[in-house]
């Protein structure tokens, strides 16, 4: 790339050094209640992009109060929305309109959040104006070529970049943005996502093809809001999207479901604690997001939906969830894009379950948060529970017990912390983290709430 190297030290923005919280998960009595988890991640991030691209007033309920998020928040005020909290969950947004952003000033700092980095880096580039993108450490280290490479065929410009297209990255984003037809190369929501945003601000017809369908809230979303955004089938996993350009987006209310990935943790530590008798409220059952549901159903899980709903473009139910002797199974490579954030925990209930689980295709796993697939089997590994990764592969032996005992090293991924201590609240020695401060991203609450269900967390 031509654009000049950018030092990451002087655009280093203020990350508040917090002395890392480790934490310890026991063995105790059994989980029991009902409880909703915090809203969609993905979601949330959306509404309040899609609500900053809208003239006029977005109301938002449910919206997820995670660190993630917030840095979202303040990326779309810096970029000229007036985004506004009028209480617990329920913020308004006051839109721009398509390619209206203003130039921040001052640097876009996503801190630990790659979705709302790279779909802003998206929303910018179908703006005429440029912008720093910057994150905290484990941000730093991830891929962005994935989202530059579009972007830039859309007209987009890399002023500059650290070494490798890390962040910090400053973008330009483009005048007269050109449609494009992008065939993404890895199955990423967050790149087709980028692409659609850029899409918006570009004459006539922006093309995503993806060969395995991945996340689809943008184009529901896009759709809410008054798009026209056509969703085909493409070979045998695949879709391919056509969103027609410059829209007028028009306000519309989003009410964000439970996110099941934070689901997923109360949902795992019922199955594996005996005695445990769970309900989930309100969790979003879109079915690229469920791929945990099925595989733990498959596993022999008792997870029953009662309350089947649907809102604002997406279905939700509430889950009853029961302790269950799970035994192993085989998760296909076409089910990772419906559970890409899900495995760590998923590693967690196999080790619970009687025989092998194996895991295929996690190559994506190696460039979230943290290396996960490594990342995950060293949770497992100090843990005492035989596992393994052959290629991309996760092969974990179960034996329907975890010794525990384990300190297990989170490297600033929420998923792990929450997994890790899921796992200690079943094994038969404790389980610490080394951090407990990243939870706070994507899930503020959970040890108060996996508390409040009789979990032994301290
Ligand atoms: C997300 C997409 C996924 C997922 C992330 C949220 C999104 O990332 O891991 O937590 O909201 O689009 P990829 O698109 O990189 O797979």
């Amino acid at each position: 790339m031509s654009s000049a190297p950018m030092s990451s030290a002087p655009m280093s923005s203020a990350h508040p050094s917090v002395a890392p919280t480790a934490v310890t998960a026991r063995a105790g009595g059994p989980l029991r209640g009902t409880v909703r988890v915090p809203g969609d991640k993905s979601i949330s991030h959306r509404a309040l992009i899609l609500g900053a691209l809208t003239v006029g007033r977005t109301v938002i309920t449910g919206l997820l109060e995670g660190d993630d998020v917030l840095r979202t928040v303040q990326a779309m005020r810096l970029l000229g929305a007036t985004v506004t909290r009028t209480g617990p969950g329920a913020w308004t947004v006051e839109g721009v309109g398509v390619g209206g952003f203003a130039a921040p000033p001052e640097t876009l700092d996503f801190g630990n959040s790659g979705t709302g980095c790279r779909l802003v880096m998206g929303a910018v580039a179908g703006s005429p104006v440029t912008a720093t993108f910057d994150g905290d450490a484990s941000l730093r280290r991830r891929p962005m070529r994935r989202i530059l490479d579009p972007i830039l065929r859309m007209g987009a410009e890399v002023l500059a970049a650290a070494e490798g297209d890390r962040l910090p990255i400053r973008l330009a984003g483009a005048r007269d943005p050109i449609p494009t037809l992008y065939e993404t190369p890895v199955p990423s929501a967050q790149v087709k996502s980028a692409v659609l945003l850029a899409g918006l601000s570009a004459p006539g017809e922006t093309i995503v093809v993806e060969r395995e369908a991945t996340r689809d809230h943008t184009e529901r979303m896009l759709a809410h809001f008054g798009a026209s955004v056509r969703v085909e089938p493409d070979g045998p996993h695949g879709r391919r999207i056509t969103l027609t350009g410059q829209p007028e987006l028009s306000p519309a209310p989003v009410a964000v479901p439970a996110d099941p990935s934070s689901a997923a943790f109360p949902l795992v530590a019922a199955l594996i604690v005996p005695g445990s008798d769970l309900v989930l409220s309100g969790v979003m059952t879109n079915p690229l997001r469920t791929g945990l549901f099925a595989t733990l159903t498959e596993m022999g899980a008792s997870i029953e939906p009662v309350a089947v709903r649907r809102d604002g473009g997406e279905e939700m139910a509430d889950f009853r969830v029961e302790f269950s002797t799970l035994r192993g199974v085989e998760v296909p490579a076409a089910r990772a894009p419906a559970m890409i954030d899900e495995y760590p925990v998923l590693a967690v209930a196999a080790a619970f379950a009687e025989g092998r689980t194996v895991m295929r295709g996690l190559k994506e796993l190696r460039v979230k948060e943290s290396d996960r697939l490594a990342a995950t089997a060293d949770l497992l590994r100090v843990n005492g529970v035989a596992v393994e990764i052959d290629g991309d592969d996760l092969i974990v032996e179960g034996r329907g017990r975890a010794p525990g005992g384990g300190l297990v090293a989170t490297h600033m991924d929420h998923r792990l912390a929450m997994s890790a201590l899921v796992m200690g609240l079943a094994s038969e020695k404790p389980v610490t983290i080394d951090d407990a401060g990243f939870i706070a991203t994507s899930f503020p609450g959970f040890l108060d709430t996996m508390k409040n269900l009789g979990a032994e967390i301290g």
